[in-house]
C-alpha cells in the first residue's frame, strides 16, 4: 500500500493510523508483531534524536526488513526540522515525512513544507506539515500544555491550502509526554479548518488521553495519531522490574523480552483504540 493512500482508507473507515516510536531493534520488532498479530498496520516512527542515536541507515534497515518479512509497517520520520535530516530521510526511502516548522513564521513554514512537498509527491511520499505549537515532550511532565499554543485555523487553512501537505499536524489541546492534568481536546478548531479545506489531520500527544478523546478526534478527521511515552514508560518499568526480581541476570535477551511485553500490552491497547469499533 503506497503510505498515501493509509490516510484515505483511515477517513474512509474512520478509523486512525497509530504511529509508535522506538529506539532500538527491539521495539521496532515487537510493535511490528504486535499490529500483525491484531491484523492492523501502523507507522514506526524515530524523532531526529532517536534516528541518530540508532544511525540512519540502521533505522532503515530495520524497516525494510520488517517490510520484507512481511510486516504491515510503515517508516515515518517524526518532527524532522532541519534540512539536512529531512533530505537524509527521503533519500534513504522513509515512507513519511514529518517536517516540524511550528518554531518557524507563517510564511517561511509555507515555503519550506512546499519545497518538501515537490519533492516527495513525485517520490510517493507523504508530507505531514505542522501549525501551531504542540507543547510538551515524550516524558513525565508536570505541565507540559502550558507551553503549547493552539493552531489558529486561518493559519492552517492557508498552510494546507498553499502546501497542499497530505496530512496537517494541529495543536488541539494534546501535548507530549504525560502530564497529571487531563488533557482535554478543542475539536472545533479542527471543525473550522475542515469548513474550509480537505485535509486530514494528526494528533500528537497520543499518550494518556482516553478513548472518548480519541474517538472525538477520529471523528473530526484525525488519520494519525503518535504514541511514544507510554511506550518508553513500558519499556523502563519492563527492564527496572526484571531487574529488582533478577538481580544476577545480565542477559540482555531475557531482560528485553520482559520488557519488550510490556511495550506489547500498550501497543495492542493503542491500536484498539484507533480502530473504529461502532
Ligand atoms: P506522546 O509522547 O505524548 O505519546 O506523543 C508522541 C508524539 O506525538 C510524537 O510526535
Amino acid at each position: 500500500m503506497n503510505p498515501v493512500d493509509l490516510w484515505n482508507r483511515a477517513y474512509l473507515k474512520k478509523n486512525a493510523v497509530p504511529s509508535f516510536n522506538f529506539s532500538g531493534a527491539d521495539v521496532a520488532l515487537t510493535i511490528a508483531r504486535t499490529v500483525k498479530r491484531l491484523g492492523y498496520y501502523c507507522l514506526i516512527s524515530t524523532s531526529e534524536r532517536e534516528l541518530n542515536f540508532q544511525t540512519p541507515s540502521l533505522v532503515v534497515s530495520i524497516a525494510k526488513a520488517l517490510q520484507e518479512s512481511g510486516y504491515p509497517v510503515f517508516l515515518n520520520l517524526d518532527h524532522g526540522k532541519s534540512s539536512e535530516i529531512i533530505r537524509r530521510a527521503i533519500d534513504l526511502g522513509f515512507d513519511c515525512i514529518h517536517f516540524d516548522g511550528s518554531d518557524l513564521s507563517l510564511e517561511e513554514n509555507i515555503t519550506r513544507t512546499k519545497e518538501i512537498v515537490e519533492i516527495c509527491r513525485p517520490r510517493g511520499i507523504s508530507v505531514e506539515g505542522e501549525v501551531g505549537k504542540i507543547g510538551g515532550s515524550s516524558t513525565l511532565q508536570d505541565e507540559s500544555g502550558k507551553t503549547s499554543e493552539l493552531t489558529k485555523p486561518e493559519e492552517a487553512i492557508r498552510f494546507a491550502k498553499e502546501t497542499q501537505v497530505d496530512i496537517l499536524a494541529c495543536s488541539f489541546g494534546s501535548a507530549h509526554g504525560l502530564s497529571k492534568e487531563p488533557e482535554i481536546l478543542d475539536i472545533s478548531i479542527l471543525e473550522e479548518i475542515r469548513k474550509h479545506v480537505d485535509v486530514p489531520f494528526v494528533l500528537h500527544g497520543g499518550s494518556g488521553l482516553p478513548q472518548t478523546e480519541i474517538k472525538k478526534a477520529i471523528s473530526a478527521g484525525v488519520v494519525k495519531i503518535n504514541f511514544n511515552t507510554e511506550l518508553r514508560m513500558a519499556w523502563t518499568e519492563g527492564i527496572k522490574e526484571y531487574l529488582n526480581q533478577n538481580s544476577q541476570d545480565i542477559v540482555p535477551v531475557n531482560i528485553l523480552t520482559h520488557a519488550d511485553l510490556k511495550v506489547e500490552k500498550v501497543v495492542e491497547e493503542k491500536v484498539r483504540m484507533c480502530i473504529n469499533s461502532e
